[in-house]
């Protein structure tokens, strides 16, 4: 069986990958420093799967410590989701967010070379494409101006692990690439638990639907979509869980940098989010229209189709599914981990 070392295993994304390596037969072993996340979701995910998960508390920044558990647990692949991500908060303190993001990356490198465990799959999001030429998006567009400080992270992360291939062909790299994740474990368990007023839509719509919110912000209607409204590319968070268990299933088969899109290939409005969660849900979402968020961009969606040849993955969940999901975890948690 294999070891796979999970960073910011504790986190939204990080817990549902968690429990899918674990009830596809991993070891999973998590390294996060807790700052943006919970230790519950890991027990919860120890109950959902009854499985264990090994847990260490600790930072990306610190390099000996990394080692240590690299060695200590032989993993062989790491996982790395650890990242500060609030794009606003990353335009308020750039200097943090390179910090954290890239000098925390450096050092899992470095410790991963020294413990000579050179596979690594990334976190990377949509978000390096910038404002795409077209859509949808393939993986060979060009990279493309990003719009905030956490954006470029994420470019310059992937760039990073690009280098370190070239300089030396025993490494794999699979660069995954996020569109929008949403969604919960059907168990309602494990979810989304953003810290403050979230900034993604989702996680708006539910704190307004729960009534925590008193309306959602919607960001523009003028642009040069089907309803004026921004589209994206929504993705179940377990599909997207689903997509680091074939990478890792595959890796044999892979080569160098593969960069691969985790997106379901379809866009949807952010009216037709609302309606939809309304429609399933019951339940009326208070919105009004605003004027448009900086840095957005009209519309965001991917070719998934390098996904489903080169690792055999597609997605399965559609969009009444993960508002469905959303939504049963933010009923039974209203105050996410925080009881
Ligand atoms: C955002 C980030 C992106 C990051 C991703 C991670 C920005 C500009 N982009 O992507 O860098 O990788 O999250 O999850 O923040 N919307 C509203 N009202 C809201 C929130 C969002 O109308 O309160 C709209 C937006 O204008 C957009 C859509 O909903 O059209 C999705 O927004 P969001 O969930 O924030 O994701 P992205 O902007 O795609």
């Amino acid at each position: 069986m294999k070891n796979i070392l999970i960073t910011g295993g504790a986190g939204f994304i990080g817990s549902h990958v968690a429990l899918e390596l674990l009830e596809s037969g991993y070891n999973v072993v998590v390294y996060d420093n807790l700052v943006n996340s919970s230790k519950e979701s890991l027990k919860r995910v120890e109950e959902l799967t009854d499985k264990s998960i090994k847990f260490y508390e600790g930072d990306c920044l610190d390099e000996d410590y990394l080692l240590e558990v690299l060695k200590n647990e032989e993993i062989e692949a790491v996982i790395h989701c650890a990242a500060l991500k609030a794009v606003g908060e990353s335009v308020k303190k750039p200097l943090m967010y390179y910090h954290n993001n890239i000098t925390g990356t450096l050092s899992l490198l470095s410790a991963m070379d020294k413990a000579n465990v050179k596979n690594i799959i990334f976190s990377s999001s949509a978000t390096v494409y910038g404002k795409p030429k077209s859509v949808p998006i393939t993986e060979d567009f060009p990279k493309g101006e990003c719009t905030n400080p956490y954006g470029w992270t994420k470019s310059m992360m992937e760039q990073i692990m690009t280098d370190l291939y070239t300089s030396d062909n025993s490494w794999k790299v699979v660069l995954l690439r996020y569109f929008n994740p949403i969604g919960a474990h059907k168990s309602g368990r494990i979810g989304e638990d953003p810290k403050g007023i979230p900034n993604n839509l989702l996680p708006y719509v539910t704190q307004v639907a729960i009534g925590k919110l008193p309306y959602l912000h919607v960001y523009g209607n003028d642009y040069d979509t089907k309803d004026g409204t921004g589209v994206r590319d929504y993705i179940h968070v377990v599909d997207l869980a689903k997509g680091h268990v074939k990478a890792i299933d595959n890796l044999s088969k892979l080569n160098g940098v593969e960069v691969i899109n985790l997106a379901t290939g379809k866009g949807y409005s952010v009216l037709d989010i609302i309606n939809t969660f309304e429609k399933v849900n019951g339940i009326k979402i208070n919105y009004k229209i605003e004027a448009r968020r900086d840095g957005d961009i009209a519309q965001s969606y991917a070719d998934a189709t390098k996904a489903k040849e080169l690792i055999g993955w597609v997605a399965q969940n559609g969009l009444e599914k993960m508002l469905e999901d959303s939504w049963r975890w933010q009923k039974n948690n209203p105050n996410g981990y925080e009881q």
